[in-house]
């Protein structure tokens, strides 16, 4: 075999991981709630605004969702093709979603009088979904958030605050599939006795899976409001708001459009990362009817094109104009995002296509492929293909159409084509 040829052995597939389920799962809800929804400018307007957490925790007595909140997200995400379910167990804030005996500052010590956490993991669970806890580290309203910087025996005092809080969520819950860590500023790993308390997690809730912005590298990294696909082989998230804010923001009217979230969903797909589309419920749970209709039509979508998502690996193919891809195995998952008319050409392929079909219908779609010349010296030892689908629509096909190309063996396109190698 040429040189060239061997970068495109497939993979050998790896022994089965605790991590596989969340890899194949590939899109999630996340969900920033909390008193903040009160104000409605967001988690950090806390900060922004240098709220004292005295008067903060005038917010507490105000915070009074219905029941119910979390089953209708669960049944909204589920409908969606979302697997798992990611709540803001507590944010900057420092208000808890969860019983805890470290403050009064939680849901079942304030008005609210409930568990919240609680009636999210029996929501999610009752949808058959896994369950996410979001928990950030960094503390606003407690007296050492800050002082831990500069103060030893604040950092003393706070850290087994935090540490207690964790221990609490991944007791008191049953099983929880996911830890989502955030916020470490201000202390350092060390600071935070990041590895202890991670061991901690993995001792109480075997099989969870971590993120790295605890302090350690956890099982996967995190991407937020782009899409930055981590190093081969590292599962990897992007998590992405609806509008542009994490926490509701009755002012933000900057909504994405379906069609650009299902993209972004699909680009992730494409690096082999997941994709976590934030919501933002207000105050008394209820979801912004335009985040509502944007789940929607992406449950309509994945209903039809959901292969194309789940299970899907690192895709090496790139190059068109309008067409973007996710593959798994030796499928090719071509995803139509300017319809170009009646014929779809890609070139450049290593090998050759076998089949290729409608992916909602399962009808067939024809096709035809040639080699390529390259003018590459020494020549470059294996063969290239350019392909052509056929007997296409003239017009637009629906939003986002997916054509599923199957080929015999992993669907690569080689781009190391003279033209734009520079010298
Ligand atoms: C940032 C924000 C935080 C939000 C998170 C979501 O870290 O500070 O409020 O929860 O992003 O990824």
């Amino acid at each position: 075999m040429a040189a060239g040829a061997a970068m495109f052995r497939p993979r050998i597939a790896s022994a089965a991981s605790h991590i596989d389920w969340w890899t194949h799962a590939r899109f999630g809800m996340f969900i920033h709630w909390g008193v903040h929804t009160i104000i409605a400018r967001d988690i950090w307007n806390m900060d922004h605004e240098e709220i004292p957490p005295a008067e903060y925790k005038e917010l507490g007595k105000k915070f009074k969702p219905p029941p119910g909140g979390p089953r209708a997200w669960a049944k909204l995400a589920r409908q969606a093709g979302q697997k798992y379910m990611v709540l803001t167990t507590k944010n900057h804030d420092g208000y808890c979603l969860f019983d805890t005996k470290t403050t009064d500052f939680c849901a079942t010590k304030q008005a609210c009088g409930r568990d919240l956490a609680s009636e999210f993991v029996e929501a999610a669970r009752a949808e058959g979904l896994k369950v996410g806890f979001y928990f950030s580290m960094m503390d606003w309203y407690h007296p050492d958030g800050l002082r831990c910087v500069a103060d030893e025996a604040a950092r003393r005092r706070f850290v087994p605050y935090i540490h207690e809080q964790v221990r609490e969520i991944c007791s008191n819950y049953g099983k929880i599939d996911i830890m989502w860590w955030d916020g470490t500023w201000p202390l350092s790993p060390e600071g935070w006795e990041a590895e202890k308390i991670e061991k901690e997690v993995m001792r109480l809730q075997p099989g969870i899976v971590i993120n790295d912005r605890g302090g350690t590298k956890g099982h996967f990294s995190t991407s937020e409001q782009k899409i930055e696909p981590a190093g081969e082989g590292r599962p990897w998230e992007t998590c992405m708001t609806i509008n542009g804010s994490w926490g509701y923001v009755a002012a933000d009217d900057n909504w994405k459009s379906s069609k650009t979230v299902i993209g972004n969903m699909i680009t992730s797909a494409r690096g082999g990362g997941n994709f976590l589309l934030n919501i933002s419920p207000r105050a008394d749970a209820s979801v912004p009817e335009a985040s509502v209709r944007v789940l929607e039509e992406i449950g309509r979508w994945m209903n039809k094109h959901g292969d194309a998502i789940y299970g899907s690996e690192r895709c090496r193919v790139s190059r068109s104009n309008y067409v973007n891809f996710t593959r798994r195995g030796n499928t090719l998952f071509l995803h139509v995002t300017r319809w170009p008319g009646p014929v779809i050409t890609l070139a450049r392929f290593t090998s050759k296509v076998k089949s290729a079909r409608w992916l909602a219908t399962g009808e067939p779609v024809a096709f035809e492929q040639a080699r390529q010349e390259d003018p590459r010296e020494p020549a470059i030892g294996f063969p290239l293909y350019r392909v052509k689908f056929t007997g296409l629509p003239e017009t637009n096909a629906g939003m986002l159409p997916v054509i599923a190309a199957e080929f015999e063996a992993e669907p690569v396109q080689d781009l190391k084509y003279p033209r734009w190698q520079k010298k």
